[in-house]
C-alpha cells in the first residue's frame, strides 16, 4: 500500500470525465488499497479516483468519523445514481479543496448501483452523510467539484483563495 498525493483545485485533472473500470484484476485491488491509506490518511471520509490523477469511475467511502466507530469502507466501482429522493443542506469539505467548508443542497436519500472491487454488482440505498458522500464523490467522476453547487460568489471566493494558496504552495517549494 501506498499513500498517493491528492490533487488540488484548480488542478486540470480534477475535471476530467472519467472512464469506466473494464478490469478487475490485482492491479485494481492495488489502487483500491492505496486509495484506502491515502484516504485513511488524510484524514476524509471519501476519495475518488480523480482525485489522486486516475481517470476511472471509482470512488470509497467510510463515513464512521469517530474512533469508537468500526470502520466500514466501502468501494463503488462504475457507480451509478439511479434515484434521489429529498433534499438536505449540509457544510461539505473535500480533500481538494483543503480548508474549505461550504453548505451544499444535495438529495436526502439516494439509491445507488455499483460493482465492488471483485466486479460483483450491487444496490445499496443511503441517507444521511453517506448518501451526501456518495453524491459529492459520484460528482467527481464527472469532473463536477462542490464549488459547481454554489452560488457564483462563493465560487469566485472559493476560487481565488485556492489560486492563492496554489501560488503559495508552489512558492514554498
Ligand atoms: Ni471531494
Amino acid at each position: 500500500m501506498a499513500i498517493r498525493p491528492i490533487l488540488h483545485y484548480p488542478d486540470k485533472r480534477l475535471r476530467e470525465l472519467a472512464r469506466p473500470v473494464t478490469r478487475f484484476d490485482a492491479e485494481l485491488a492495488k489502487l483500491v488499497d492505496d486509495m484506502a491509506e491515502t484516504m485513511y490518511a488524510a484524514p476524509g471520509v471519501g476519495l475518488a479516483a480523480p482525485q489522486i490523477g486516475v481517470a476511472l469511475r471509482l470512488f470509497i467511502i467510510d463515513v464512521a468519523t469517530r474512533d469508537d466507530q468500526p470502520s466500514e469502507l466501502r468501494t463503488f466501482i462504475n457507480p451509478e445514481l439511479i434515484d434521489q429522493v429529498g433534499e438536505v443542506r449540509n457544510e461539505e469539505g473535500c480533500l481538494s479543496f483543503p480548508g474549505v467548508h461550504e453548505e451544499v443542497r444535495r438529495a436526502e436519500r439516494v439509491r445507488v448501483r455499483a460493482q465492488d472491487a471483485t466486479g460483483k454488482s450491487f444496490e445499496l440505498e443511503a441517507e444521511g452523510l453517506l448518501a451526501i458522500a456518495i453524491q459529492h464523490e459520484h460528482d467527481h467522476l464527472d469532473g463536477r467539484l462542490m464549488v459547481d453547487h454554489l452560488s457564483l460568489l462563493r465560487r469566485r471566493l472559493v476560487h481565488r483563495a485556492m489560486v492563492k494558496r496554489a501560488a503559495a504552495d508552489s512558492a514554498s517549494v
